[in-house]
């Protein structure tokens, strides 16, 4: 067994952590109050490489490991976990899926574009009714022919305006259940899509989330991901690797709560002394440190076993799940320990709270994960 990062990991570890550091934290506060989306800083990653990061250079990619991509990923997610979502719906979602399981004109057409970030990915799953329960799709992708006509609602859309490239999953046969699903690669501009309103969420509010409404899209038929019915395996199969990156963006909301939680603690002075050597702040600490190791565990090893070819299924939701958890945990505890100054945006863990519910929610609920497991175990 080997707990070290090579000499490249740690270089993009330490570049992620850089730009946050440096670069993030300045406007961070603002952009969150007033659901700001952050052109710089996507503008500024697209050039340092972020926004193909995974993917191979013979498409414009960085061709970096799995576990590289998830340390940047907790990097960023440190400071602004609306950066980390950014990058994960587009590196391990969209341009993933067309990597993977895209033909090779597809590839070509398309991921040179994204790779560079000229073209933000957006994956279209979730509906207004079809939310856990994925397969209850009810837009409709109608065989023509030579094309598809699109038609139906999507919901919660992360990258939905800024995106030009989405990846749609649609119903094309209901009578065949699931086995009559299928991705389409769809793109922004196409006559008949619309959006709804930019949501106004509770925590990582410089992501832009949209609905995205499809009105008879007619879409060509080489854009369909796979053979007909492909649909929900393809969803599945690329909801088990965008976990990974969400769990990744929970490790970092948690460690950047930690380490705030941590330094305050050691200035901070009550009852004759810093109240980190107060037993019951202290404790905290041990807890809140305890949990994120145990977490960064979970990751570190579903990237692993991603980048190494094996089943990373069960240890992915795991992952997803603990981290999950963990970042709602930790935060709650850091903005605890901060007491009123916590409860302020300048100290910056309650941004780090809300943001830690999202990840509760988002890329299956810590509740379908944990069905994801039980069947595994169940299964195996
Ligand atoms: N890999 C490959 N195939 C899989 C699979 C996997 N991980 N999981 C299921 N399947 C296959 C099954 O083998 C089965 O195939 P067959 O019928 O051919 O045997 C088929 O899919 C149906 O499987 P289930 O009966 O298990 O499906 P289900 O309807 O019970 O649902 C579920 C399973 C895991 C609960 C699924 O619905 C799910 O993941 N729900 C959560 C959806 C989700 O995560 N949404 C997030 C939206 S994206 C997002 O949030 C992005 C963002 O902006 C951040």
């Amino acid at each position: 067994m080997n707990f070290e990062l090579t000499e490249e990991q740690e270089m993009i570890r330490q570049s992620a952590r850089d730009y946050a550091q440096r670069e993030l934290i300045k406007d961070v506060i603002e952009r969150d109050t007033n659901a700001i989306y952050p052109t710089n800083h996507v503008e500024n990653l697209k050039e340092l490489g972020f926004f193909g990061i995974i993917s191979d250079e013979k498409y414009g990619g960085t061709g970096l490991d799995y576990l590289s991509y998830v340390l940047a990923i907790s990097e960023f997610s440190k400071i602004d976990s609306s950066i980390g979502v950014i990058l994960s719906v587009h590196n391990s979602l969209a341009i993933a899926g067309i990597e993977r399981y895209g033909n090779e004109a597809q590839k070509q057409k398309y991921l040179p574009h994204m790779t560079s970030g000229e073209k933000i990915g957006a994956f279209l799953l979730s509906e207004p009714e079809a939310g856990s329960d994925a397969s209850s799709q009810h837009t409709t992708a109608v065989d023509k022919g030579d094309h598809y006509l699109i038609n139906g609602t999507k919901n919660w859309i992360t990258n939905a305006n800024s995106g030009g490239i989405y990846l749609v999953i649609a119903q094309t046969d209901p009578e065949k259940k699931h086995h009559g699903i299928n991705a389409f690669i769809v793109e922004k501009d196409t006559p008949g899509i619309s959006l709804g309103p930019h949501e106004d969420k509770m925590g990582m509010r410089s992501s832009d989330t949209h609905s995205v409404m499809f009105s008879d899209v007619k879409v060509p038929k080489e854009n369909r991901i796979g053979e007909d019915g492909f649909g929900f395996k393809f969803a599945m199969k690329m909801l088990d690797s965008g976990r990974i990156s969400i769990a990744a963006q929970a490790l970092g909301i948690a460690e950047g709560a930690y380490e705030r939680a941590l330094q305050y603690s050691k200035e901070r002075k009550a009852f004759g002394k810093e109240i980190s050597k107060h037993q019951s702040i202290a404790f905290k600490l041990a807890e809140m440190k305890t949990r994120i190791e145990a977490a960064r565990n979970f990751v570190w090893k579903a990237a692993w076993e991603k980048a190494n070819g094996k089943n990373f299924s069960m240890t992915g939701a795991m992952a997803k799940y603990y981290a999950a958890e963990t970042a709602m945990f930790v935060t709650t505890e850091a903005v605890q320990i901060h007491g009123g100054y916590g409860y302020v945006k300048e100290y910056h863990v309650e941004r780090l709270m809300r943001a830690a519910k999202l990840t509760q929610i988002y890329e299956g609920t810590s509740e379908i994960q944990k069905m994801v497991i039980s069947r595994a175990i169940l299964d195996a």
